[in-house]
């Protein structure tokens, strides 16, 4: 039996918060909300004791990353949205051991990954925001994984994200693993962003998503995984869609026979593609 028991990708557009918080905005992100909530009660019902979420928040400019780190509690202001993500409170446990044992293997994969023991560092807003609207605290431990790999290929994040399913296999724990990113991740233009919270920035980006999507649906992983280095570069894929790379690898790659089940529809924020969909691991 595999001890990788819940697959998804999701989405953390910061206005979920705002659409938690009592002001014009309330609600507005409700069915995205939703859809994590779902998620969350799916991770703890399907056993899972830890959350590898892939973080397209987390940039590295050299190598592959994972926070070790065994606990993270605190306040964030993000710097990248600080009037919408302010004091932002979170408090998780962390998985040192497994944070280890996927960097290990990934390594002996031939791709340098380290774990790191640092409890000044902290948690991107692509971990943090998920965890809070899955709403899994600290009964679900995470691990948080670099997924906006700047100078990485497609193909050095697949052998990682088939070693870390490796690793999740050699181990005890049932283990869930998340990729947080979106679609297509043009932003609006700065002059208008403002303006079109819920338009598309380019109907081609659109068009893109909606075609992936329905690959997805269907179980054409030979299809999308071959378009995945092409698409991601084209569409401005948010961190270059290593997430979704590592997110595929673990759970086959082009082999992978899951249809994707759509618990949040795609929908538009601020020129991006989202949604959230669960990957059921075979
Ligand atoms: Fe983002």
């Amino acid at each position: 039996m595999s001890q990788l028991v819940f697959a998804a990708k999701v989405t953390h557009i910061p206005r979920m918060v705002l659409s938690e918080l009592p002001g014009p905005l309330h609600g507005c992100r409700a069915d995205a909300i939703e859809g994590l909530e779902q998620i969350g009660q799916r991770v703890r019902a399907s056993g899972a004791t830890s959350v590898v979420i892939l973080d397209t928040h987390w940039l590295s400019n050299a190598a592959y990353h994972v926070n070790g780190g065994a606990t993270f509690r605190g306040k964030l202001t993000s710097s990248e949205f600080p009037t919408q993500l302010t004091d932002f409170e979170y408090d998780h446990c962390g998985n040192p051991s497994l944070a280890d044992a996927l960097a290990a293997k990934a390594t002996e994969r031939g791709v340098p990954t380290i774990s790191h023991h640092n409890d000044s560092l902290g948690l991107e807003y692509g971990t943090l925001v998920p965890m809070h609207f899955m709403k899994l605290g600290r009964d679900i431990k995470v691990v948080s994984v670099s997924g906006w790999c700047a100078y990485s290929t497609i193909e050095e994040s697949r052998r990682v994200g088939a070693a870390f399913r490796e690793a999740i296999e050699a181990g005890r724990e049932k283990v869930a693993i998340v990729a947080s990113g979106s679609f297509s991740h043009r932003i609006h233009d700065n002059a208008v962003v403002f303006e079109k919270p819920y338009e598309i920035s380019d109907e081609f980006y659109r068009q893109c998503d909606l075609r992936a999507m329905e690959l997805w649906q269907t179980a054409r992983w030979k299809e999308f995984t071959a378009m995945l280095p092409t698409y991601a570069k084209a569409c401005y894929g948010e961190g270059w869609m290593h997430d979704t790379a590592m997110l595929l690898a673990a759970l086959g790659w082009d082999r992978y026979e899951g249809r994707a089940e759509m618990v949040t529809p795609y929908f538009v924020a601020s020129g991006t593609g989202q949604a959230n969909v669960v990957l059921p691991p075979n």
